[in-house]
């Protein structure tokens, strides 16, 4: 077979196998990721297999392993989540906030990043942030440190629990998009099969994370700060009472994403 028979035979492939033609096009181009250069037997075989996870249901972000976010091209496996367009929305509100709230140089923690997402894309986005992100797991933090250094972006990354890590330390913004699926709430198979268990339950109610970082937050935070976390609508009441215990007399406010879901929470500590 030449060059020009291999290439047909490999968009043929995409083709019979009911994707439509556009998205066949572009997933050809995701997989091979080779406009011009020759394409070998070896590559065809690496494409059927990458293209025999996608038919079976494997996200593509982990087949090709590259997620994008916020422009941003992020590596990814199976050790941390695929980054969401929810938690985009979550970044530009943070960012808007920050702008109009803070004129220092300021300080903010990521709690559970994963990927690095939110994190690598606060530091791309304001330089002059100092940016501290944290996780449990130290397989996510290697995926992370690897994307923050292919992007060139400056970020203390510490191991562990919540925010046990930074102990005598003080931030003036905490963002985190932390695991809140309820112990027993259906998703969909997809995600079950595929990311990692601990990026998604958040205990038998979902609020078990945002206990912890409520409850301990005063001690990590100046005196006046901001809290930006995602949520999920269905357990926002249970946020609202962790909120009225531990944050009492700060403002907060509960956003929408632009698909008119309650997905963020904003805590506006000693701030008017
Ligand atoms: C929903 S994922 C969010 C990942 C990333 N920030 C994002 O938005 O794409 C939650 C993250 O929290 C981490 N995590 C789970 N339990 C944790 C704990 N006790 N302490 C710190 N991080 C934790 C998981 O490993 C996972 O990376």
């Amino acid at each position: 077979m030449d060059k020009n028979e291999l290439i047909l035979s490999s968009k043929l492939k995409l083709r019979q196998s009911n994707l439509n033609e556009q998205l066949a096009d572009n997933l050809y181009k995701c997989l091979f990721n080779c406009n011009n250069q020759i394409i070998t037997i070896d590559m065809i075989e690496e494409y059927n297999k990458k293209l025999t996870k996608i038919i079976k249901g494997e996200p593509i972000q982990y087949v090709i392993s590259n997620a994008n976010f916020y422009g941003y091209d992020l590596q990814v496996n199976n050790d941390v989540l695929i980054p969401r367009f929810e938690t985009e929305e979550l970044v530009y509100y943070t960012l808007k906030y920050i702008k109009s709230i803070f004129n220092n140089k300021i300080s903010i923690v990521d709690i559970g990043t994963g990927s690095g997402a939110i994190a690598i894309t606060l530091k791309k986005e304001m330089p002059e942030l100092v940016v501290y992100a944290t996780d449990i797991s130290d397989k996510a933090i290697t995926v992370a440190q690897k994307n923050a250094s292919a992007l060139n972006a400056d970020i203390t990354f510490l191991s562990g629990d919540m925010l046990k890590p930074l102990e005598n330390k003080k931030f003036d913004v905490i963002i985190s998009n932390p695991p809140y699926l309820k112990k027993e709430q259906e998703i969909e198979k997809v995600v079950i099969d595929n990311e990692p268990i601990m990026a998604l339950y958040g205990g038998i109610d979902g609020l078990k994370y945002y206990k912890k970082i409520l409850k301990g937050a005063k001690k990590v935070l100046k005196k006046r700060s901001l809290i930006c976390l995602e949520i999920s609508e269905e357990i926002k009441e249970g946020i609202e009472k962790i909120i009225i215990k531990y944050f009492n007399s700060s403002r907060y406010e509960f956003k929408k994403d632009m698909s008119g879901r309650t997905r963020m929470l904003f805590i506006f500590n000693n701030i008017e």
